[in-house]
């Protein structure tokens, strides 16, 4: 069975980390999928954000990175599966979810949204907070893969995304 795991990744955290490496054992298949997102303005380049996910991934033999623009449906059919993986931090995570995975349905009703539950170590973490932190030149150390942080570290040093 193969699942699709979406997000911006702007830039990944551990939070990301833990739900690709506990769906990898879940699914045959985890394809993860960049989306450009140019409405949400990301920080780092698509390039960046793939990079690192590549990086954090090398070692986990049925994952993938692949990136995307346009519909999250398309993306999960043009790689074959109906199965939209996403992490649920808090019940306001939810409620977003809901709507989305909803959306999804309407737009395709083959696709099954489903959702880990985030481990509760990372719940407060998000890209968002990474950013906030990391411009503030405080430490990153933990809150994203170790894999990737100095390369992460250096893009806010040197202020290139
Ligand atoms: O990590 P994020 O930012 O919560 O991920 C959001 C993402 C990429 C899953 C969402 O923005 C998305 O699905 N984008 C693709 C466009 C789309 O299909 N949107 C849903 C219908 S409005």
């Amino acid at each position: 069975m193969r699942a699709v795991y979406p997000g911006t990744f702007d830039p990944i955290t551990m939070g990301h980390k833990d739900l690709i490496v506990r769906a990898s054992k879940i699914f045959d298949e985890l394809v993860v999928g960049v989306a450009l997102n140019l409405q949400k303005n990301p920080l780092f380049s698509i390039d960046k954000r793939v990079k690192f996910l590549e990086m954090v991934t090398s070692n986990m033999k049925n994952v993938t990175v692949k990136h995307f623009d346009g519909l999250l449906v398309d993306f999960a059919m043009k790689h074959e599966t109906n199965i939209i993986l996403k992490g649920i931090r808090a019940m306001t995570d939810f409620e977003y979810e809901f709507q989305m995975a909803q959306i999804n349905q309407n737009l395709n009703m083959d696709i099954q949204t489903l959702f880990l539950v985030t481990n509760q170590q990372y719940s407060f973490l998000s890209s968002g907070a990474v950013k906030e932190v990391a411009m503030n030149r405080g430490s990153i150390r933990g809150l994203v893969p170790d894999e990737v942080h100095d390369e992460i570290v250096n893009c806010f040093r040197n202020g290139i995304f």
